[in-house]
């Protein structure tokens, strides 16, 4: 970590105190942190009493052959069973699971806890009867619509795991995750509504399938929900339509118990290579953790709490936050298809008032565009139900912090800022909001029963006031259990910083302030963080070079205003390209939204003569960065080559780079 990032870390002062109310009556008090701090199995075994099971654990974590974990070793249970039928033989059948909002005006629907029986229950034995089995993966592409959530539970029901894969990633990035984890079944929509309009998925996936099938892969079937109505291309020896089959299924299912290290899902993520890496989750660790988190650090009251995630089911959080932590819970929570700004800004403001959402998570690139927006939006609506606010996906910047707690939260709701990654499946370091008096842009401390540190190059833990690695030193339940078929892969990445010491490696920086609280300072790796998706720069510069008029490419994320990083690209003409023609940066820039998708679209490509290599030839980003942050270029006598920069100035300044 460059001194230059550590000393220009705000010196923030201001903290703020839990609410009395909230504070006498919190799920999670200060005693849980001296409870769970010397027996944190024992603490983690307390909380997987939070669930049903079929059978209970004979040890609660198999540490023998690390770094691959079992927790709860011998315990026997169904995800969906926990998501879903306790709470309706509990008597809650009637209660609202999803208050799914549309976003077309007046689309809604009421879903409560027995009508996602039903639903689950339908869509499993149609699962069934397309011939996915248990240990199947089968794909997910949906819209944030209620099918999407009832597809991945029919999935853990049948202990067929799922893969979902974000609607906004292009059909080549479908292919590979298709391909990498073999789904059998893919289930989709004709499309979704995206700021007023049908936007269209099923092309994708028919992309995606002819593709994978060139690849020497075969989906078996695509299951089709119809939410648009628009157009779509059939083929009657794979597509069936989701209406004619779980809707005429049975809603009568016997659900089996599976194995707790059963898995859940696979989740692909960026790493600092081309190849997304599918993160494997289990069953019970991955449930106890979501569960006892969603719980605490929300300070779920189930009964009088309406809850809502902005995420997208396709990342992490949305599996995390919307699917099983809160359904485990039994918690009422408001789910919506669309953008914020569709029809008018302001929407997401109108269902909180309508639905009175009490807990609401959401990410700082959202709360920063509010910002920039003016608080006229917002203050026209009544927010005064809310009674705590989350933040996740990348640091909150004091001033959105401060902004999101006066206006959206009426400085009555304390906020909690939760650092957690999809590797670790659920949330690791976070203010507990009935505890912790909250210091605007820090994470605070770990959760009980986490044990994360800051250490140094070798491993040791740094005295406050310094910055360093952050790490994870002991297994926790809801860890990664490996990458899909990539324990070598799994090894490497997460274990071998730190192997000495056995330390899980999370590639964040972090400091810890003279409290010893944590603030999390980026990536120290090749990864980015726009709007608080993960991108990683060797992916986006192999789908760059992938073009034919590239020869090379180097990728690096410039601070944005608005979505934390953005994508920059510096990009070497092949000589037979001449100089690309007029049109070359749109080119490569929806050249990479194919390859990838929208998100990993670049802000800003420049076409140069040369990069700035080490004598090793690895590329020195930390120049590039410097240009693309309009920055002095700092020192360059590593450099092979030091009139590089030179030559890329000069070739900038002479009109070739462009936005
Ligand atoms: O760099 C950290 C950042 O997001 C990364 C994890 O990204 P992903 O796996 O896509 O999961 C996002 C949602 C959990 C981390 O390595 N990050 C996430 N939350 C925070 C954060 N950085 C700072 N503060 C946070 N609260």
């Amino acid at each position: 970590m460059s001194e230059e990032t550590l000393s220009n870390l705000s010196r923030e002062d201001r903290s703020f105190e839990p609410p009395a109310e909230l504070a006498a009556h919190a799920n999670v008090k200060e005693e849980a942190y001296e409870r769970a701090a010397p027996d944190r199995e024992a603490y983690w075994a307390e909380q997987a009493e939070r669930l049903d099971w079929d059978r209970k654990w004979d040890r609660v974590l198999d540490w023998d052959n690390p770094p691959f974990a079992k927790w709860f070793v011998g315990g026997r249970l169904n995800a969906a069973y926990n998501c879903v039928d306790r709470h309706v033989e509990a008597g809650n059948g009637g209660k609202v699971a999803l208050h799914w909002v549309g976003e077309p005006l007046d689309d809604t629907r009421t879903i409560t806890y027995a009508d996602l029986q039903d639903e689950v229950c339908k869509a499993a034995n149609a699962l069934t009867a397309l011939g996915v089995e248990s240990g199947d993966r089968v794909a997910i592409y949906l819209p944030m619509i209620p099918e999407a959530v009832v597809a991945m539970l029919a999935c853990a029901r049948i202990g067929a795991p799922h893969t979902v894969v974000f609607g906004g990633f292009s059909s080549d990035a479908l292919a590979s995750r298709l391909a990498d984890c073999q789904a059998k079944v893919v289930i989709t929509s004709d499309g979704g509504y995206r700021r007023g309009a049908a936007s269209a998925l099923k092309p994708a996936v028919d992309h995606a399938r002819a593709k994978a099938s060139e690849d020497g892969f075969d989906v078996e079937h695509v299951l089709v929900v119809r939410r648009t109505g628009q157009e779509v291309d059939w083929d009657d020896s794979v597509d069936v339509w989701w209406h004619d089959v779980v809707d005429s299924a049975s809603a009568e299912h016997a659900c089996e118990f599976f194995d707790a290290e059963h898995p859940l899902y696979v989740m692909y993520t960026s790493g600092t290579t081309g190849k997304p890496k599918g993160i494997l989750h289990t069953t019970g660790g991955y449930l106890t953790g979501t569960s006892f988190t969603h719980w605490a650090v929300f300070d779920l009251k189930p009964d009088t709490d309406v809850y809502w995630c902005t995420a997208d089911i396709g990342w992490v959080t949305g599996h995390s936050y919307i699917v099983y932590g809160p359904l485990a819970n039994g918690a009422t929570q408001v789910m919506y298809e669309g953008t914020p700004d569709a029809p008018e800004k302001g929407r997401w403001w109108q269902i909180i008032q309508d639905y009175g959402v009490t807990l609401f998570y959401t990410a700082p690139t959202a709360i920063r565009t509010f910002m920039k927006q003016g608080r006229e939006i917002p203050d026209k609506f009544d927010l005064s139900s809310l009674r705590l606010l989350g933040s996740v996906g990348e640091s909150i910047n004091p001033e959105a912090y401060m902004w999101y707690r006066e206006v959206i939260g009426g400085e009555r709701a304390p906020i909690v800022d939760t650092w957690w990654q999809t590797e670790t499946g659920a949330m690791m370091i976070s203010p507990l909001p009935g505890v912790t008096a909250g210091k605007p842009g820090s994470a605070m401390r770990p959760l009980p029963g986490i044990e994360a540190d800051v250490v140094d190059e070798v491993g040791e833990s740094v005295p406050n006031g310094s910055g360093g690695y952050l790490v994870v030193k002991r297994p926790w339940p809801a860890m990664l259990r490996t990458i899909w078929g990539d324990d070598e892969r799994f090894v490497d990445t997460y274990w071998s910083r730190f192997r000495k010491q056995g330390y899980y490696f999370a590639g964040d920086g972090a400091k810890k302030d003279d409290d010893g609280d944590i603030w999390l300072l980026g990536r120290v790796d090749d990864v980015m963080n726009v709007s608080g998706h993960r991108l990683s720069t060797t992916e986006i510069e192999s789908a760059l070079v992938s073009h034919p008029k590239v020869a090379e490419a180097a990728v690096v994320g410039a601070a944005d205003d608005t979505t934390g990083q953005a994508v920059c690209a510096f990009v070497i003409l092949r000589d037979s390209a001449g100089d690309g023609g007029a049109d070359i940066v749109e080119e490569l820039r929806r050249h990479v939204q194919k390859e990838i998708g929208a998100i990993a679209k670049p802000r800003q490509i420049m076409i140069v003569p040369e990069l700035p290599k080490t004598r090793s030839g690895k590329i020195m980003r930390r120049l590039l960065k410097d240009i693309a942050e309009h920055r002095e270029v700092g020192d360059v006598t590593t450099l092979a080559d030091s009139s590089v920069m030179t030559l890329i100035s000069e070739g900038l300044s002479s009109g070739k780079a462009e936005d």
